[in-house]
C-alpha cells in the first residue's frame, strides 16, 4: 500500500491547476443512464471515485468506448441491466445515484445498500422517500433497494432534511416522470444546478436546480449528454489552505470563486490575503493566523468537506476556534491523528475547541477517510519533521495527483509503496 511522506517547512509558491469536480462528474456518470447513445464528458479528474462509478455503468451495460485523459465516452444504447452489486456500491456510497436514473431508464432497479461508512451511518432513507413519491414501489431485500417502476409520475415532494445527492437521485428520475414535479427543501450545492443545466442541454424540462425549489416537467427521453465538469471546489479549498498554512503565495487555477464565498470569508477572517480573479484566486499567507470559528453548514455555508483541512489551519492559529460539524455525525476522525502531531484539540459533542500551537511535529499518520487524509498532508507541510501518511487510497478517491500538484508548488512530498 502507497504512503505519503511529508518533509515540513517548505514554503508554496507558483500556480495549481484545479481539476474537474468529483462531486459533479459522479452524477453527470449516473445520469448518462437516462440517455440512449454516445456521451461524451470532458475535464474528467482522475480519481478512484470515478473509475469505481465507471465500472459500475458499464456493469449496467454502458460502454466505455474511450476513456482518455480527461474526457470520457460512454455509450449507453445497451443499459440493460438495473443491478447495482454490493462489492460496487460499498466502496462507494455515492453509487446509489444509479437509483433513480435506473428506475426512470428501465422501471426496476436493484441497488445494494451502501452501509455505514468512517463518517457516520449516512442512510438513503431520504432519496428512497423522493422516490416513492414519484411512484416507485420500493422494498428492501436482503441488503438491496429493489425498486420497480413502470412509469414514474410527477409528484410534490419536500425534502424532509437537506441530502445533496438525494436532491440529484430524484431530480434525475424526475426528468423522465410523466408530468410536473416540484421538489423542496432541496440543496442548494452548485453540483446540483450543473447537473441540471448538463440535464437540460440533453432535453430535460428543470428549473431552480441551486435553489431550494426544483421544478421538473417531465420528458419522454433525452439526448445523450455532451458537457465539460466545473472545477472542484473542496480541491481548490484545500490548495488555499496549503497556500495559508506554508504562508505561501499560491494561485489556484480554474477555479469558480464565487462557489469558494463561505470558506473565503473564514480565509480572510484568519487574516489570509486573497485576491479573486474571474477563473482563479491568489492566495497569500501573510505570517500570523487568527483563530476563527467555523460551523458547517449545507451549501452557501461552510462546506463540511472543507472541515478537516480548516481545523489543520487552525492548529497554527494565535488562539482558540470553535470548530462545528453539523452536516455528519461522526467527522471528526482527524482530530486524533493531529493531535499525535502536537496539535491541542478538545472534542465536546459536535465542537472541536482547537487551540493554536507554535510548531506541528511530524509522525506517522493513518487516513482514515478522503478529506481527513488531505488535512494531515496539510498538517506534514508544517510539521518539524517528516510526516509518513499511511492509507492513501483515501486521498487518490478524490484527489487527482495531489502529491505531485504540491511538489510543483515547492512541497518536499514524495510517495511511496
Ligand atoms: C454529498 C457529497 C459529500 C458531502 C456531502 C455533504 C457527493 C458525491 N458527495 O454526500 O462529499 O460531504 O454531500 O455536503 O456529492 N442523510 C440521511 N438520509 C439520506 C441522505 C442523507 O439521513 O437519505 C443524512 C446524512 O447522513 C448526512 C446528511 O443527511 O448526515 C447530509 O448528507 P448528504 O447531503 O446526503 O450527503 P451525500 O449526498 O451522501
Amino acid at each position: 500500500m502507497d504512503r505519503i511522506i511529508v518533509e515540513g517547512g517548505h514554503r508554496l509558491q507558483g500556480q495549481v491547476t484545479i481539476s474537474g469536480a468529483k462531486n459533479a462528474v459522479l452524477p453527470v456518470l449516473a445520469a448518462t443512464l437516462l440517455t440512449a447513445g454516445r456521451n461524451e464528458i470532458h475535464n474528467v479528474p482522475g480519481v478512484r471515485d470515478v473509475t469505481t462509478m465507471l465500472h459500475l455503468v458499464q456493469e449496467l451495460g454502458a460502454v466505455g468506448d474511450h476513456i482518455k485523459g480527461d474526457r470520457v465516452t460512454l455509450d449507453t444504447a445497451g443499459v440493460n441491466n438495473p443491478v447495482a452489486p454490493y462489492d460496487l456500491v460499498s466502496t462507494m456510497r455515492a453509487s446509489c445515484l444509479v437509483l433513480g436514473p435506473l428506475l426512470a431508464r428501465l422501471g426496476e432497479a436493484k441497488v445494494s445498500l451502501p452501509g455505514g461508512c468512517a463518517i457516520g451511518a449516512r442512510p438513503i432513507d431520504l432519496h428512497i422517500k423522493g422516490l416513492e413519491a414519484l411512484g416507485a414501489d420500493i422494498t428492501l431485500e436482503k441488503g438491496y433497494v429493489h425498486g420497480i417502476a413502470k412509469q414514474l409520475k410527477g409528484t410534490h415532494h419536500i425534502f424532509d432534511s437537506v441530502t445533496v445527492t438525494g436532491t440529484m437521485n430524484v431530480m434525475m428520475a424526475a426528468v423522465l416522470a410523466e408530468g410536473e414535479t416540484i421538489l423542496e427543501n432541496c440543496a442548494r450545492e452548485p453540483e446540483v444546478g450543473f447537473l441540471a443545466e448538463v440535464l437540460n442541454a440533453s432535453g430535460a424540462k428543470i428549473e431552480g436546480a441551486g435553489s431550494d425549489k426544483i421544478v421538473i416537467q417531465g420528458v419522454t427521453s433525452l439526448k445523450p449528454i455532451n458537457c465539460r465538469i466545473l472545477p472542484d471546489r473542496i480541491e481548490a479549498a484545500t490548495y488555499m489552505i496549503a497556500a495559508a498554512i506554508t504562508g505561501g503565495d499560491v494561485e489556484v487555477l480554474n477555479c469558480n470563486p464565487s462557489h469558494l464565498e463561505a470558506i473565503n470569508l473564514k480565509l480572510r477572517e484568519a487574516g489570509v490575503g486573497l485576491e479573486e480573479r474571474d477563473n482563479s484566486l491568489r492566495v497569500q499567507g501573510n505570517g500570523e493566523l487568527l483563530p476563527v470559528h467555523i460551523r458547517t453548514h449545507p451549501y452557501p455555508g461552510f462546506a463540511t468537506d472543507v472541515q478537516a483541512q480548516f481545523m489543520t489551519l487552525m492548529t497554527l492559529a494565535k488562539g482558540r476556534s470553535l470548530i462545528t460539524e453539523t452536516v455528519f455525525e461522526n467527522r471528526f476522525m482527524h482530530v486524533a491523528e493531529l493531535k499525535r502531531m502536537g496539535a491541542d484539540i478538545v472534542i465536546e459533542g459536535h465542537t472541536a475547541m482547537v487551540t493554536g500551537v507554535e510548531q506541528l511535529s511530524g509522525a506517522p499518520v493513518m487516513a482514515t477517510d478522503l478529506r481527513a487524509s488531505a488535512c494531515l498532508v496539510l498538517a506534514g507541510l508544517v510539521a518539524d519533521r517528516d510526516t509518513v501518511v499511511s492509507r492513501v487510497y483515501h486521498i487518490d478517491r478524490g484527489y487527482q495527483d495531489m502529491d505531485k500538484k504540491l511538489s510543483q508548488l515547492g512541497a518536499a512530498i514524495r510517495r511511496v509503496r
